[in-house]
């Protein structure tokens, strides 16, 4: 089996051919604003590509998760407005996904074009569990390109989605995989098959249900997994000590003691956190020790004592994936334990480890740190892609893309 590839449809030929791309836009938007561009500027070399080689680009993505009808408040306008600059080149934004003004547009594309279809989200079909109702908008994309039209997928942040855009598609026309999906492909097999050691894993974020099954995957195969962020106190409390009002799955607390019992010698915890006594930029902090908890307040950041030790454990590693922030790094007085990690990987990375920061938060923390992408191997656009890869599933935007031969 073998994926065809960007290169191999420039070697082909695009101009004057229409040419769909599943890009993921997903960014993060404050008031309208978009506040890390990443996921933009890494979709930038596959579309300047097909634009310079003279294709008709109409470029398809989502943004948040509407409920399959028109939500202005996650249009793809600002997007439009930010890869028209990065591109260097207006970029034209349908008002509807395959409706009449995308058809039009569509029409009057000439070579070199670049036009944006609306979120494909405000369309049911696209998430659809039916999957006649999936290949019927595949089959409307499918039109705005034209018989001879080629399909790039680029989206690798929505590759483990089974949706019309992602999957549908490619089974009707010609696939590729775009320079981005290309690249992250490398980059996660780098650290799964081809890991050099020792190999440290960070997981954070606030849920252990969503980090479950990437533990399973690779506690096996880790010499060390560093835990923080919310889903740390479940893993707490499965210790003993009471966590106050931090984060807590309840129901969960029985797994975390399992994975402790079984993987107890490479999972590392916090030991001491930054307790808040409410949930605010502003709240009154103090440090608690985990192994005695605490009944009052609510643990909002990893302690000094745990980034000193994280950074050290860190510092030894020659392969680093890091998912997940510390703590709530949005507000700046419990951000220290998500950008200690940070520069620790960054300092990881300049004594000659490989590094790779997956999820949209970890990716939005680093560059709010002001660290350059360059401190690290590889700033992955995928969260959810990423991990899923990680756990050994099969990504149903990866599979489809598979040819014989
Ligand atoms: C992401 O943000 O991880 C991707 O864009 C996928 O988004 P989704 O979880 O809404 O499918």
């Amino acid at each position: 089996m073998s994926v065809r590839t960007l290169k191999d449809l420039l070697a082909e030929g695009v101009s004057g051919r229409g040419v769909l791309v599943r890009s993921d836009f997903n960014v993060p938007l404050d008031g309208g604003e978009i506040t890390d561009p990443g996921r933009i500027l890494a979709s930038v070399p596959t579309l300047s590509q097909l634009v310079d080689a003279g294709a008709k680009v109409i470029v398809t993505a989502h943004l948040g998760r509407p409920k399959g009808e028109p939500d202005p408040a996650l249009s793809l306008a600002p997007v439009a407005a930010r890869l028209s600059q990065e591109l260097g080149r207006n970029v034209q934004l349908a008002a509807d996904v395959v409706g009449s003004d995308a058809l039009a547009r569509a029409e009057g594309l000439t070579d070199g074009d670049v036009l944006l279809l609306e979120n494909i989200r405000f369309d049911p079909r696209e998430t659809a569990k039916d999957d006649a109702e999936r290949a019927k908008l595949a089959r409307d994309l499918v039109e705005l390109v034209g018989d001879d039209g080629a399909f790039v997928s680029d989206g690798f942040g929505v590759v483990h989605r089974k949706q019309a855009s992602v999957y549908d598609v490619a089974e009707l026309l010609p696939a590729y995989a775009g320079d981005l999906v290309a690249t992250e492909v490398d980059v996660l097999k780098r650290i799964t098959s081809e890991v050099e050691h020792p190999y440290a894993v960070v997981l954070g974020g606030s849920k252990v249900s969503d980090k479950l099954a990437v533990i399973e995957a690779l506690a096996p195969k880790v010499d060390t997994l560093v835990i923080g962020g919310g889903m740390a106190f479940t893993f707490i409390k499965a210790q003993g000590s009471p966590v106050g009002d931090s984060l807590l799955q309840e129901d969960m607390i029985d797994t975390c003691r399992d994975l402790l019992d079984r993987f107890g010698d490479v999972i590392h915890l916090p030991h001491d956190i930054v307790v808040a006594d409410k949930f605010a930029a502003d709240a009154e902090t103090s440090i608690a020790f985990t192994r005695d908890g605490f009944t009052e307040g609510m643990g909002l950041d990893i302690g000094p004592g745990t980034v000193e030790r994280f950074s050290a454990v860190l510092g030894g590693a020659k392969t680093v994936f890091w998912n997940g922030p510390m703590g709530v790094f949005e507000f700046e007085k419990f951000s220290t334990g998500t950008r200690g990690v940070a520069e620790a990987i960054a300092a990881a990375t300049q004594d000659g480890a490989f590094s790779v920061v997956g999820g949209g938060d970890s990716a939005a923390a680093v560059r709010s740190f002001g660290l350059p992408d360059s401190a690290f191997s590889h700033i992955s656009t995928g969260g959810g892609a990423s991990l899923e890869y990680l756990e050994g599933k099969e990504l149903p935007g990866l599979a489809v893309l598979e040819t014989e031969g």
